[in-house]
């Protein structure tokens, strides 16, 4: 019998009536953390008074947001990691980050269970429970909002019973959860994947500025450490990006996306800190980085993501993935500079002092130290066995 249950605790409707719900079905105590990793609007004292208010035996608020940062987001810089090509990650990122605090609070205060708000439907569940499964496989999970049954109507009118204070209204436009590295908006009527998404969605992409200007993003073995020339720690640096790059209305992404369990959905995101960053990283790997390990890296960042996607985040194949990748950094130290104007973000320049790139071996200019006596046996052994091939098979079908 589980007695006493740290749950992750967001302060929206949901979670809010889950403290009272586990405390008054289930009998048990509920200690609420909020695990803060640069959500954008959150005040911990209401966040943390209203978990009290809905029954929380205690109310934990940890600032998880350079950890969140350093060990969660620069891995996956580092793997250029962008789900299906296009979504860095926002939520899979921090799922992990809140269970190890989850795990971290139920052993401090002896609990036996953790719980979470998510639904059946998304890939949040999955990700809170298999990394629960991975780092503590002795503690129950409990995901109330999943077996209870309840219409947002009926979450509404049992806050009201119940004396919870709640700010939710009984239309629910839009699921939204964001962090720092970007922001994710889902629901009321970009359901219909033709739907323009409506205006006011964007919180971190207000266009404002106007004017064109260069930023240059410099990298230390794969992580950003400054932005032009001051130095700055992971979550510094990309809660920079994030307002500067999003002043120029750069880093929405509008897709339609295969979760876990199955379902196509349409997803918002903006992301003008993260998206930045991935696109300069890459570029400067294509200086540092020798061709055939580029091309391999390419490979797995697709397995990256999908690992993260989907849970796996503290697994042996992300394990060993993060090797290789720590690996393929070592000489990814550099600058790159992006400029910005209104509307785009685009990278006009790169340098290392580990580049590969050889001005006397690319240069159309004459004295090059290109060996073009080499090139013709070359081109013609590479072909050989197209122009066997060609002469005893091919030849008609084109
Ligand atoms: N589709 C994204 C993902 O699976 C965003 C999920 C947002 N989560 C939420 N509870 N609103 O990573």
């Amino acid at each position: 019998m589980v007695k006493r249950v740290v749950l992750a605790y967001s302060g929206g409707l949901d979670t809010s009536v889950a403290v009272r719900w586990m405390t008054d079905e289930l009998g048990v105590e509920v200690i609420a953390l909020s695990v803060d990793v640069g959500q954008s609007s959150d005040d911990w004292d209401v966040v943390r008074e209203r978990a009290l208010a809905a029954g929380a035996v205690e109310a934990l608020v940890v600032d998880a947001r350079e950890e969140f940062a350093r060990d969660y987001c620069m891995p996956a810089l580092k793997a250029n990691a962008l789900y299906e090509g296009r979504y860095p990650l926002v939520s899979a990122l921090s799922r992990p980050v809140i269970v190890k605090h989850l795990v971290a609070t139920a052993r401090l205060h002896g609990a036996d269970a953790v719980a979470h708000g998510c639904t059946g439907k998304g890939n949040d569940q999955v990700r809170f429970e298999v990394s629960t499964r991975a780092l503590a496989p002795d503690l129950e999970v409990l995901a109330p909002v999943r077996s209870w049954g309840m219409t947002r109507e009926d979450c509404i009118l049992y806050a009201y019973d119940h004396g919870i204070p709640i700010t939710a209204t009984k239309e629910k436009r839009y699921s939204i959860d964001d962090n720092l590295w970007g922001r994710t908006i889902e629901c009321g009527e970009m359901e219909d994947p033709w739907a323009v998404p409506p205006r006011g969605i964007w919180l971190l992409t207000e266009p404002t500025a106007t004017e064109p200007v260069d930023l240059v993003v410099s990298f230390r073995e794969g992580v950003p450490v400054a932005l032009d020339g001051e130095e700055m720690t992971p979550a510094q640096l990309v809660t920079a990006l994030n307002e500067r790059v999003g002043a120029y209305g750069w880093g929405r992404i509008d897709m339609v996306e295969n979760r876990r369990v199955g379902i196509k959905s349409r997803e918002t995101y903006e992301c003008p800190g993260s998206l930045a960053l991935v696109m300069a990283h890459a570029d400067l790997e294509a200086i540092c980085l020798e061709r055939d390990l580029q091309r391999e890296k390419l490979r797995l960042e697709t397995r990256y993501a999908e690992l993260v996607y989907d849970g796996l985040w503290f697994s042996p194949l992300k394990q060993a993935l993060d090797a290789f990748v720590d690996e393929s950094q070592r000489f990814v130290t550099g600058d790159v500079r992006l400029h910005l104007s209104p509307g785009s973000c685009q990278v006009t320049g790169r340098r290392s002092d580990h580049s590969l790139y050889d001005y006397s071996l690319a240069t159309y200019d004459s004295g090059d130290r290109f060996r073009h006596e080499d090139a013709a046996g070359f081109v013609r052994l590479w072909g050989l066995n197209i122009e066997t091939w060609a002469s005893v098979q091919g030849g008609d079908r084109w």
